[in-house]
């Protein structure tokens, strides 16, 4: 994605996975979520079982070891005083209750320490025990404030410039300066300040920062925090500063576009999409076979029934299929894997509020069956992608246990719905033009052509959603930033400018490419395996099912977004042949 542009439809099936923490629950409280742990005290290296009660059922948790914290006073800090890394995700049972090992880790300031388990989805719950790291510092907790008020003084200014590195992508740095007195009648120790960054209209994000000193009444100190944004991070940015709930002070600052990246980006563009596209190729085609296979197995009853509901009957199951096959899903247990991503498309419904619980239920269920496809696949390592996976996960650094499953969930939705919908509009599109159904029959070769042109005219993703992070001028408009964009790509891929008046048809070279996959660093990371399984299955289908006429009325399906028939009743004449 352009650095103009962001969120993706299909990162909003990340989003729902990474709702934030927050909220409190007090452990201990009765018919409330509450942790227990096997041990008070363990050293790092150890482990603890972690046992817990009172949660809402099949529900994903994270549970880390954090400092500076006891129940009564929360985690100060945030989970940034968390040992982040070594957390261990686990999935309530039916009845909210859960047990998992937890290694023992040194979080990143003195204990005392609690383990905290809050919940990753739906409704925010978070509960505490207390715990002690063997052998790790132990500091007192800072001093609540009473009768103490701070104001600042002077101007807040941002010191510090970017260098070359800053250019390169690296996180965007400064330190907010500024100067505060003590109005109050108390003295402050050691206070926690929160600091907010917030791009254009976006809210800020917070940060709770210590500052070490104490400030009797009546005194003042000149105090400097760190300020962080995200790597390639670019724009007009605000600075917040609050204490106590109180906002001091706010600092404007404007974050220069990293060029070193863009240039990075423009030579790699140049270099490396020749190799990465080879690789690609190399792993699809080895897919093609399977693809092949799985589409006259399904094809064969079909055929032998002269009519069919080709929703139900293959665009639902063959994605389907060769998803599994990619992840090394057990054939005995790929069933657990049609239906939930079916479930999760409705989040791109416009009803979507309406059918939350639907979808979180569905996303929770999908996790479940993953959490034991990934620990049979620990035991087993097999030849596929989920493996690979795995492999990334343990060693440690590049995969954490949550990105793993969320990963595995975003493949697996990601790759059917669309692909499913692909199918249905392209049969639909073939029903009204025979010659070229019949063309394609008798020579599979033009089936990659056939498949951009099927996909320029009835493209399965109609809209592709963006949001502007600064203001566009785009050929004498000019779109202010924060403004939602809905790029329409049946609307690019019939414009008279790009393809003339062109109808359909399979045999055509276009002089322009099709935007159904995206564009930018979001493009799709699926097209080269959707492209392929369309077109080994389509000649497939053409020479199995000829004379394909509708045997009855196709429900469709949202106009807007993922599109395509819901049902799609078919009968043909018969067979051509069967090899
Ligand atoms: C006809 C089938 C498909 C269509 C129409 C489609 C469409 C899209 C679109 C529109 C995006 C967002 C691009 C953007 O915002 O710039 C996307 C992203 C993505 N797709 Fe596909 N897709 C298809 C098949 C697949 C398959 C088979 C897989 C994986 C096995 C897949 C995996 C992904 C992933 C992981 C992303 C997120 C990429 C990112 O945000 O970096 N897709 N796809």
């Amino acid at each position: 994605m352009s650095g103009k542009l962001r969120m993706t439809a299909l990162v909003a099936v990340f989003a729902l996975a990474l709702l934030p923490l927050a909220g409190t629950v007090t452990a201990s409280a009765a018919g409330k979520p509450s942790v227990k742990l096997s041990k008070s005290q363990a050293g790092t290296g150890g482990s603890i079982t972690v046992t817990g009660s009172g949660w809402r059922p099949k529900t994903l948790l994270m549970m880390l070891i954090c400092g500076q914290s006891v129940p009564s006073r929360g985690v100060i800090g945030g989970t940034n005083s968390c040992a982040n890394a070594d957390g261990r995700a686990v999935t309530t049972d039916a009845k909210g209750d859960f047990s998992k090992e937890l290694p023992v880790a040194e979080p990143p300031v003195p204990c005392p320490c609690v383990v905290h388990v809050a919940t990753v989805t739906g409704e925010k719950a978070e509960a505490d025990a207390i715990f002690m790291v063997a052998g790790h510092s132990v500091e007192p907790l800072p001093e609540e404030e009473s009768g103490a008020r701070l104001s600042v003084l002077t101007d807040t200014r941002l010191d510090g410039s970017g260098g070359l590195l800053t250019s390169f992508g690296a996180p965007p740095s400064r330190t907010l300066v500024f100067t505060v007195g003590n109005v109050g009648t108390a003295a402050v120790k050691d206070p926690v300040f929160q600091v907010g960054t917030s791009h254009g209209v976006f809210a800020p994000q917070w940060e709770e920062q210590q500052w070490r000193g104490t400030l009797a009444p009546g005194k003042r100190a000149q105090i400097e925090l760190p300020v962080e944004l995200a790597a390639g991070a670019h724009g007009d940015y605000t600075v917040s500063l609050k204490y106590g709930g109180k906002m001091l002070a706010e600092q404007p600052w404007g974050v220069g576009r990293p060029w070193g990246v863009t240039l990075f980006w423009i030579l790699l563009g140049v270099v490396v999409p020749a190799a990465v596209f080879r690789v690609g190729m190399a792993a699809v085609d080895r897919l093609r076979p399977v693809m092949r296979a799985v589409t006259e197995e399904l094809v064969a009853p079909i055929a032998q029934a002269g009519e069919c509901e080709f929703m139900a009957d293959f665009a639902d199951r063959y994605p389907a299929r060769i998803l599994c096959e990619l992840l090394g899903v057990p054939p005995q247990r790929q069933a657990d894997f049609h239906r939930l991503p079916q479930e999760i498309g409705l989040i791109f419904s416009v009803s979507a509020a309406g059918h939350l619980n639907r979808i979180e239920a569905a996303l929770a269920t999908l996790h479940d069956a993953i959490d034991d496809l990934i620990e049979q696949r620990r035991a087993t390592p097999g030849a596929d992608l989920l493996t690979d996976l795995i492999a990334a996960e343990e060693a440690g650094d590049r995969l954490t246990p949550i990105e793993l499953r969320t990963m595995t969930s975003a493949l697996l939705f990601a790759g059917q719905d669309t692909t499913r919908q692909q199918f249905g509009l392209a049969m639909q599109t073939f029903l009204s033009y025979p010659d070229q159904w019949r063309m394609l029959a008798e020579d599979p070769a033009i089936a990659p052509r056939a498949v951009e042109e099927v996909m320029r005219v009835a493209p399965a993703v109609n809209t592709i959603w963006r949001m502007t992070d600064e203001t566009i001028d785009f050929e004498g408009l000019t779109i202010p930033a924060g403004s939602f964009l809905n790029v329409l790509t049946n609307a690019a891929h019939t414009d008279p400018a790009a393809f003339g008046n062109a109808r359909f048809d399979i045999t055509a070279t276009r002089s322009a490419g099709q935007l159904m996959f995206g564009g930018g660093i979001h493009y799709c990371l699926g097209a080269l395996l959707a492209r392929a399984e369309i077109a080994e299955a389509l000649p497939i289908l053409a020479r199995r099912l000829p004379n394909p006429t509708a045997a009855g009325p196709a429900e469709p399906g949202p106009t807007l977004g993922l599109n395509g028939p819901v049902t799609l009743p078919i009968r043909f004449g018969p067979t051509l042949s069967t090899s």
